[in-house]
């Protein structure tokens, strides 16, 4: 890993080998998996060993956060990812958006088996492992395909819970997985994507650096939105560095400090916020290009 603030990311490699470990050995009591990742950065929040780990097995890839992510880029990147053979479905965990497709995407998928079970007049409830990496929103996910508020919503990437089934009323049993399934760090682009979208907690980054990157990022893929959010004249922001847009916007939103210096901190938590929240609008970081598809 380079030497960089950005990689200054803990983690550890005998969590992981312990959830792949957990997975395997569970991998028997279901009829499927599926996998959260944030539709925002379906190829950076992908765990790179979901796929192998759990060959063999019926997979369902579920575009969380739907609701955050470019409509348009969303469709595209199901139809990449359906292209090899994967069911993937958008959803708004929030909401509930999309659990319906989902759902019917489940069955689909298992109709030989459920059929079987028809035939020999035996009704038991599908059952589903959920995987997904820190923040993904998988306690959400669970929690509203529940029904209820069973599952703890924890904002702490990193907390381990322990393993446990949730019923829900849909004839489907969850299998919320503990251990922490990690992303890829190895790849500068993909620890950025994280960061961006906070999956890694802020406190073990440098927010400045990161709102830099945030502002290239949106410069080149949406300068309009930009832009607007921040009432800066495009002519103004063409040609110019993220650190003097970062001025501009600050300039913009009076975030100054006595004798005019920029409040660097507040403005970059601004910035990092607002995109969190989708206010400067509905962005995906990445597109499904060719070698991205995982
Ligand atoms: P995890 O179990 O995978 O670690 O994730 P968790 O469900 O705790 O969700 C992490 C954050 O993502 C939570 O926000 C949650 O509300 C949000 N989230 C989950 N699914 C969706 C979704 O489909 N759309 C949107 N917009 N947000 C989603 P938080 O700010 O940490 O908590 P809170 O403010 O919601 O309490």
């Amino acid at each position: 890993m380079p030497d960089d603030n950005i990689y200054n990311i803990q983690w550890f490699p005998g969590h992981m080998a312990k959830a792949k470990r957990m997975i395997s050995e569970s991998l028997g009591a279901v009829d499927a998996v599926i996998e959260l990742r944030d539709a925002r950065i379906p190829f950076s929040s992908a765990n790179p060993d979901i796929r192998k780990i759990c060959s063999g097995k019926k997979r369902i890839t579920v575009l969380n956060k739907c609701d955050l992510a470019q409509e348009a880029v969303t469709s595209a990147w199901i139809a990449s990812l359906s292209q090899s053979k994967d069911v993937c479905v958008a959803v708004d965990s929030g909401t509930g958006r999309g659990l319906k497709t989902l759902v019917s995407s489940l069955r689909d998928l298992l109709s030989d088996k459920l059929e079987r079970q028809r035939e020999k007049a035996y009704n038991r409830n599908i059952r589903v492992m959920v995987l997904g990496i820190p923040n993904v929103g998988k306690s959400t996910f669970i929690n509203k395909l529940a029904g209820g508020a069973r599952a703890k919503v924890e904002n702490r990437p990193g907390v381990t819970r322990d393993r446990q089934w949730v019923r829900t009323s849909l004839g489907i049993d969850l299998l919320d997985m503990p251990g922490v399934l990690w992303p890829r760090f190895d790849d500068r682009t993909v620890a950025e994507n994280l960061a961006l979208t906070g999956a890694i907690r802020d406190d073990i980054l440098d927010s400045e650096s990161l709102a830099l990157i945030l502002i290239s990022r949106l410069t080149d893929a949406c300068p309009d939105l930009l832009c607007a959010r921040y009432k800066l004249y495009p002519e103004a922001v063409n040609g110019k560095t993220p650190s003097e847009i970062f001025e501009m916007i600050a300039a913009a939103r009076g975030m100054l400090l006595r004798g005019g210096i920029i409040d660097s901190e507040r403005c970059s938590s601004v910035l990092l916020d607002e995109f969190r929240a989708a206010k400067i609008g509905r962005v995906t970081l990445e597109k499904p290009t060719e070698g991205l598809k995982n």
